[in-house]
């Protein structure tokens, strides 16, 4: 009998999968054992066209492939290679001995050539973390595959070079890491945008520290083109970020040879109509959904109201564990759900309620169940809420006053920098992540900041979780202007993120507007 590593995925990871190969004589067959699924059955006419397409005898005998641990349900096509070549060491044409601490995955073709297969990093680290010392994979897959520390990664175009490679005939060449390109991913400019200067700052206060933002107000005010042009202004994502982004997008199938490493920060806008198992993940087996695809970026939920109740409710756990688990009969995944979210809105199915320009036309029913659908608990899970209000000509036919991305990246970056230092070694990368524990601390807001925070949690019925975010995002704030302690400045400016929100009461429409001499904006405080 003879044994070879393989790995199979599951959700987006990868699990060892021991192919034992035994070989009796009785009536020529082939049973692969050990929960295949339709993929690996077939791998039996795969492996036997590739095997004779090398010039190999394939085994006139009974062949008996388990896989193990026989409890797990193996899936995908990774299996055809570490089966092809246990066969052929099992009767005889390779010597067991040369596949000590060795892992295989790839897909066979007929002719013998090797095909990429999805989720090649977590497939190798399953590998590696069963005791391969060096594992052969795909020439497609190499430069993904060789992220993974501590262990050799061989490319292969076909099975002829691998067998080669393992009597010594030939060596297979090293997988390197592929130098990451530019991506092509080309994101307009914020100074496109006009007037609009209180939700870009807001914007800039979101990326610096990774807070999350709802953007809210009346029709064609720009919302959706202020969400979009913030992916300009995050910072690129760090070694460690793109090795865990790249290992979800290769099991979703998003790479390709051409990009076999995720270089973007992910920026994931999916349609309201979108599924709860679209949005979390789901399906059988389990794939990660919109929140995990999102994993270190953004996910970008426009329209918020017009998302299912119950779609965003789930969202809420999501939220605060920053991953999904999905349970199945036999099994149980884990998505990791690290997402800053931004989310836009109107604030009534007409769009104009409190915009101060026009009066809105639903009546207070309507508007109530419109913007039930999102709840409490989830804006309450929001930093910043911004009220976007509709622009005067004037504003509409000036130029932008406001800074470009590129001005504003390049404060992002100092500020990000600046987190790094104090939470990295601790684990923290950015603010909004800072944990309970260390709030206090990290924070330190001083003695006048936190009387003004006491009042306006008793003022505007702050719960305990949004007065902990807020400290978080004061923290930002302080760190934008290079200040060692959140004083009141940068907790007001924080508080008055949260004063107005989408679920605030109605502003006087414009009658009453005009009549307000002191020009309140829309989306003013909702208690003075
Ligand atoms: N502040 C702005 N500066 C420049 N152009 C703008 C601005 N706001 C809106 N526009 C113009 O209006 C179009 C629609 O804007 P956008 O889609 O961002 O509105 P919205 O607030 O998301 O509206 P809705 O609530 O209907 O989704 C933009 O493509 C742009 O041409
Ligand atoms: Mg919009």
């Amino acid at each position: 009998m003879t044994r070879v590593i393989g790995a199979s995925l599951l959700g987006v990871d990868g699990v060892a999968v021991e192919v034992e190969v035994r070989l009796s004589s009785q009536l020529p067959r082939i049973d692969i054992v050990g929960l295949p699924e339709a993929a690996v059955r077939e791998s039996a006419a795969r492996v036997r066209a590739a095997i004779a397409s090398v010039g190999q005898r394939f085994p006139d005998r009974r062949i008996t492939v388990n896989l193990a641990p026989a409890s797990l349900r193996k899936g995908g096509a990774a299996l055809d290679l570490p089966i092809a070549v246990g066969i052929l060491a099992a009767s005889g044409a390779l010597d067991p001995e040369h596949l000590e601490a060795l892992g295989l995955l790839g897909e066979l073709a007929l002719d013998g050539r090797l095909r990429p297969v999805r989720g090649a990093l977590a497939l190798t680290l399953a590998a590696r973390d069963a005791g391969s010392r060096c594992v052969i994979v795909p020439t497609e897959n190499g430069p993904e595959a060789a992220l993974t520390p501590e262990v050799q990664v061989f490319e292969a175009r076909d099975l002829a070079g691998v067998l080669r490679h393992l009597v010594g005939d030939l060596s297979l060449p090293r997988a390197e890491v592929a130098s990451p390109k530019p991506g092509d991913r080309r994101v307009p400019d914020l100074a496109d945008v006009r007037g609009q200067e209180r939700a870009k700052r807001a914007l800039e206060v979101a990326a610096a520290g990774g807070h999350s933002i709802l953007l809210w107000g009346s029709p064609g005010s720009g919302k959706t083109m202020l969400a979009r042009r913030l992916p300009g202004f995050l910072p690129a994502m760090e070694f460690a970020e793109a090795v865990e982004v790249t290992r979800i997008h290769s099991a979703a199938g998003l790479l390709d040879s051409a990009s076999p490493i995720a270089v973007e920060r992910p920026f994931r806008a999916p349609h309201h109509t979108t599924s709860s198992a679209g949005l979390l993940g789901g399906g059988n087996p389990p794939s990660p959904g919109e929140v995990s695809l999102a994993h270190r970026g953004v996910l970008f939920l426009d329209e918020l109201a017009e998302f299912q109740r119950h779609t965003l409710d789930a969202l809420r756990q999501v939220i605060e564990q920053h991953s999904v688990v999905i349970a199945r009969a036999k099994t149980s995944c884990v998505f990791p759900a690290h997402f800053q979210l931004v989310a836009a809105s109107n604030p009534c199915p007409c769009g104009w309620r409190g915009s101060g320009v026009r009066d809105c036309r639903c009546d207070d029913g309507v508007t109530a169940r419109y913007t039930s659908r999102i709840s409490g608990p989830l804006l309450d899970r929001i930093d910043l809420h911004v009220s976007v209000a509709p622009l005067a000509w004037s504003q509409i036919d000036e130029p932008s006053r406001g800074p470009s991305s590129a001005e504003l990246l390049a404060r992002v970056r100092d500020c990000r920098a600046r987190q790094l230092a104090r939470g990295g070694p601790e684990g923290f990368r950015t603010n909004s992540e800072i944990p309970d524990d260390a709030l206090d601390r990290v924070v330190r807001a001083t003695p006048e900041a936190r009387r003004l925070l006491g009042s306006a949690v008793e003022r505007l019925g702050l719960s305990a979780r949004a007065a902990r975010r807020l400290l978080r995002v004061a923290r930002t704030i302080a760190d934008l202007a290079e200040e060692a302690e959140a004083g009141p400045r940068a907790l007001a400016e924080a508080l008055s993120y949260r004063a107005a929100e989408l679920t605030s009461p109605c502003e006087p429409g414009p009658r009453r507007r005009a009549a307000n001499r002191f020009g309140a904006t829309p989306g003013a405080p909702r208690r003075v």
